[in-house]
């Protein structure tokens, strides 16, 4: 079974995106015939300026080498070392109906937050769709934003198969309902675009001068409280093991254990969790040819896949 994904190179990872999608890929990746990309096309649409996108280019893949993807495992790509996928985007162009894409919610959203109405922006969901069906793939796991993007990668597939023959794998999205939603250190989502994020590798020192400040009541200390639904407890559990987060839990509950108290054991745990992956992504980031080689390697073997791909479609097409 073939898993794909793609990622927007468009900031600095948080903890929303490690514990809502990387270790759900990392999990993943160990299931099945896996294959990852910097999706830095796609970035293009927001991104205007050639060194930021280059830099969080290098940044989402440091993060994701240092965290625990394995390159031997997963085919780890930068999506323009895969030129194929924009000539395939031309093809699926072709049998997009233009009410298809007025129809998307991303578009929309992406104009109401202020972006220029783009070809680019427009075209989106048909360049996602190349990515996906040069690969054959089987299964994409994505977020809930992106479920109206695979329908349209589905629809784009089935009318081209109708048109040429058969070209694509249908594929299916895989959006886990089981993944909770990270709370921010203003109790809200944890996003970017809400200033609430907690990066993965930000320094220590912003780490916890954020953990501190995450937003509580103003319950006194000494009176018991509810552990669930308060943020830092959600947060805790996501790093600790069961019975880490039950001796939480009572201590909430038992009273005379606040906030405070319980912010430092979560920085704690963070820092004891992330100490490996610090030290992996320094080491990474000393030696960035070895990363390089990485990317290189993926973009090989992707591109071989893409080639299989594209000599059937150009046939079909009648190129
Ligand atoms: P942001 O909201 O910061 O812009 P993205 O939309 O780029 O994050 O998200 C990338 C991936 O991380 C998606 O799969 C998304 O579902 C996941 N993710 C982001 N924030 C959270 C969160 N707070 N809780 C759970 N998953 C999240
Ligand atoms: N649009 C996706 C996002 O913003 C990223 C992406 C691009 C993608 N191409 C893809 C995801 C192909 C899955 C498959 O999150």
């Amino acid at each position: 079974m073939r898993i794909l994904t793609g990622i927007q190179p468009s900031g600095k990872l948080h903890w929303g995106n490690y514990f809502g999608a990387m270790k759900n890929a990392f999990e993943l990746q160990k299931k099945g015939d896996a294959f990852l990309f910097i999706a830095n096309y796609h970035a293009m649409t927001t991104v205007r300026e050639g060194a930021r996108l280059r830099e969080a280019t290098r940044d989402v893949a440091l993060d994701w080498l240092a965290c625990g993807l394995d390159p031997e495992k997963t085919v780890f790509y930068r999506q323009s070392d895969v030129m194929e996928v924009q000539e395939l985007a031309w093809f699926l162009s072709c049998v997009t109906p233009m009410g298809l894409l007025e129809r998307c919610h991303s578009y929309k959203d992406k104009l109401a937050h202020g972006f220029d109405a783009s070809h680019g922006l427009f075209a989106y969901p048909v360049l996602m769709a190349a990515d996906i069906l040069i690969m054959q793939t089987d299964l994409v796991p994505v977020g809930k934003d992106q479920k109206q993007h695979l329908e349209v990668t589905r629809d784009l597939a089935i009318k081209f198969n109708n048109a040429y023959g058969e070209c694509f794998k249908i594929p299916d999205a895989y959006i886990p309902d089981t993944v909770a939603t990270i709370p921010g250190t203003d109790g809200q989502k944890m996003s970017k675009s809400y200033n609430n994020t907690i990066q993965l590798f930000e320094d220590l020192k912003s780490i916890k001068k954020k953990i501190m400040g995450i937003v509580t009541d103003s319950t006194p200390m000494e009176q018991p409280k509810e552990p669930e639904g308060n943020s830092i407890y959600e947060l805790y559990k996501l790093f600790a093991t069961p019975e880490e987060a039950a001796e939480m839990a009572a201590k909430f509950r038992a009273g005379n254990y606040g906030y405070g108290h319980a912010k430092k054991e979560l920085f704690a745990i963070y820092e004891r969790t992330f100490a490996p992956f610090r030290e992996k992504r320094e080491k990474l980031a000393a030696d960035p040819d070895y990363v390089e080689d990485i990317l290189k390697a993926g973009a090989a073997r992707a591109r071989a896949e893409a080639a299989k791909t594209m000599d059937k479609v150009r046939a079909a097409v009648g190129l």
